[in-house]
């Protein structure tokens, strides 16, 4: 006779709006059931969207209290759809949105939501690529649609799509720029690319650049929009440094950049379909993924490293105690 799984798991927990998740030893272990699988964690991923969840600043709201975080990795434990073992990676279903989320030592995950990885895939990496991978290629070869030999700014080119943005417009023949707000940050910056020192508000280079990713927004974006070429294209991903910007309209019209908007919900189908490529890619090292690395224990301190935009690539909370 095998023993009953204990009761109860260590994660973390969102108890109110508006406050750092707390870390706690009594979740209740969730099970598998129709249609949900039952995953070991290896790691979540931290990220923007989750803050904003937790913040209760976002549209939508899971029920409190909820465990946090709407990525992640794990192998299957119990399914009927997934072998038992395989490494999975977890994405969709309204996973830390509209329902618990995956920042503990086990998840109950509907199948829609688990997806296979790919041989040879990197567990951590598995559990943090996809917002920023399949982010950055959209941007870079959709939306911005980047050529051989053109020249491309990218603003936050240490950030997580940034360096990914980088590094995929240098792979299609371009120039890059890539912006930093500080001088600690330039390392983090892929070979290969033009570092520019530049602060959130300031500075665009040498531009005129045929195209600009921008993923940190804020008041240095009109600036940056004036150093590229009329008919070039500004993309916008994100908006790290603020939200709101003031734009000069007839300018902007007479200086005719091209502005498109990465809206990553409605390119869900597009951003799936690239996954497995992306993953299998940054796994070989082809690409790379900086992974900032916490315990579920060290939540707060990865909480206060992503808000103060002091993280090191991409952040993950590993659900097992060593390392
Ligand atoms: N539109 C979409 O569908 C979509 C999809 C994915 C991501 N996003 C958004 O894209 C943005 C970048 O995501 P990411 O994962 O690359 O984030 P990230 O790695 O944490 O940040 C990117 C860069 O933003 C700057 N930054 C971070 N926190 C900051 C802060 N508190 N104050 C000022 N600057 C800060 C940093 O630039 P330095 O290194 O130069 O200091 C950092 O390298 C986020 O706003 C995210 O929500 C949007």
């Amino acid at each position: 006779m095998t023993a009953a799984p204990p009761a109860t798991m260590r994660g973390l927990r969102v108890g109110a709006f508006g406050r750092v998740p707390e870390v706690a030893a009594d979740l209740p272990r969730p099970a598998a059931g129709p249609g949900t699988t039952l995953v070991r964690m290896a790691a979540a991923a931290l990220g923007h969207l989750d803050r904003s969840v937790a913040s209760g600043t976002f549209p939508r709201r899971p029920p409190l209290p909820y465990v946090p975080c709407g990525d992640g990795a794990g192998w299957v434990e119990e399914s009927a759809a997934f072998p038992r073992g395989a490494l999975v990676w977890l994405r969709g279903g309204g996973l830390g949105v509209a329902r618990d989320g995956v920042a503990a030592e086990y998840a109950a995950v509907p199948d829609e939501a688990v997806h296979l990885a790919p041989d040879g895939a990197d567990p951590l990496l598995a559990a943090c690529f996809f917002s920023p991978a399949t982010s950055a290629h959209l941007s870079v070869h959709e939306l911005a649609d980047v050529r051989a030999g053109q020249h491309v700014l990218v603003t936050g080119g240490a950030g997580a799509v940034g360096s990914l943005a980088v590094q995929l417009a240098l792979r299609a023949g371009a120039d890059v720029t890539a912006l930093v707000s500080r001088p600690e940050r330039a390392p983090l910056v892929p070979d290969g690319a033009r570092v520019l020192v530049g602060g959130v508000d300031g500075g665009a280079g040498d531009g005129p650049y045929d195209a600009l990713v921008e993923t940190v927004g804020g008041p240095g974006l009109p600036a940056r929009l004036d150093a590229v070429r009329p008919g070039g294209v500004a993309v916008i991903v994100g908006y790290t440094a603020g939200t709101r910007v003031e734009l000069d309209l007839p300018a902007r019209c007479v200086h005719d950049v091209d502005l498109r908007f990465l809206n990553m919900i409605r390119r869900a189908p597009q951003a799936f379909a690239l996954a497995d490529g992306l993953l299998s890619r940054l796994s070989a090292g082809d690409l790379t993924l900086a992974v900032d690395r916490y315990r579920l224990d060290e939540a707060a301190a990865a909480w206060q490293a992503l808000a103060a935009g002091g993280a090191r690539g991409r952040v993950v909370l590993e659900a097992t105690g060593d390392r």
